[in-house]
């Protein structure tokens, strides 16, 4: 089993990537933290919480940092909703809040494991990058960081920047520079992770509770990326735990990738050096494309996973 740490800010698509990591047997949670992005800390640790109640995840929750590292903070209320997550009713917390934020539950998690452990970060890297620069002692203990964010080609926040580097660009390019394994699922392959509506109904047919809250969210996110031009819902965070489960349905290219911190146009941009100019070695596994239906199938599979409580 790979032992993973989910660093996110559910968040429709985080929290959708949470039930596919829940239910694989092949992935061991050994922490929740939350990060701000999609809603405000407060938001996206409550959510995290309820989430994690819903798919009953035993593992410590952990709030992360209330602000990117220089940046202001910027939210996504008009694609998650006010509350980050709205949308079906779910369960309130029936955990406490770690008393460790995310960076020190992150640090404990890493200290004690015995084997290298994956981060899975789907929201800004503020909180990955703050442990990076206060622990880098923890450094030989982290496997690989598989994130969303990012792309190659293009941007969604801005032309050139996709949202979550766009939060905390700095700490994005902490990541990029660390020399850890970094595997990034940027829009060049999460934009093509659309959900039609006839998957949903294939996911709600499976029957279970969080079958039926997980199409309930995609119906929602659907529903905002419809009105934008979209013919399904794009669930970018998922695509950074699939890639964990089942490698062969992505096509990835190693690249080195630097983050634009000072642009005028492109700040929070992701460089990915595509014909080798700078002749620098790659740090980034960039996945490029997938296997839509064999994505939905992973999702399907991954509802199939629960029982109805
Ligand atoms: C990313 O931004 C957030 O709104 C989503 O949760 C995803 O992590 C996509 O750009
Ligand atoms: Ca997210």
């Amino acid at each position: 089993r790979i032992p993973v740490i989910l660093d996110g800010d559910p968040g429709h698509d985080d929290a959708i990537a949470w039930v596919l990591a829940r239910s694989s047997p092949r992935l061991d949670i050994l922490a929740v933290t939350s990060s701000n992005g999609n809603q405000t800390i407060e938001k996206t640790t409550y959510n995290a919480l309820r989430v994690c109640t819903l798919l009953g995840i035993g593992a410590p929750v952990a709030r992360g940092l209330p602000r990117p590292l220089l940046s202001e903070v910027v939210s996504a209320g008009n694609i998650h909703g006010q509350t980050g997550l709205d949308g079906p009713k779910l369960p309130e917390p029936a955990m406490a809040l770690s008393p460790l934020n995310a960076v020190e539950l992150m640090a404990q998690v890493l200290s004690e494991a015995r084997e290298p452990v994956t981060i899975v970060s789907t929201g800004p890297q503020t909180n990955v990058a703050a442990l990076l620069l206060s622990h880098p002692e923890l450094k030989p203990k982290i496997g690989r960081i598989s994130l969303m964010g990012g792309g190659i080609a293009y941007g969604n926040w801005t032309p050139a920047a996709e949202f979550n580097i766009l939060c905390d660009p700095e700490a994005a390019q902490i990541v990029f520079s660390s020399g850890l394994p970094v595997t990034m699922a940027g829009l060049d392959v999460t934009e093509k992770a659309l959900v039609f509506p006839e998957d949903f109904q294939r996911i709600r047919a499976v029957g279970n509770h969080v079958a039926r809250v997980v199409a309930d969210w995609l119906e929602f996110f659907y529903q905002f990326h419809r009105s934008i031009g979209y013919a399904g819902a794009p669930v970018h965070d998922a695509v950074a735990v699939a890639v964990l489960l089942h490698p062969e349905l992505f096509e990835t290219r190693d690249l080195y990738v630097e983050v634009e911190t000072c642009g005028e146009y492109c700040r929070g941009c992701t460089v990915g050096d595509l014909h080798g100019r700078t002749g620098r070695p790659p740090n980034a596994r960039c996945i490029l494309d997938l296997d839509r239906q064999g994505f939905v199938d992973l999702l399907v599979e991954g509802a199939e996973g629960y029982e109805e409580v």
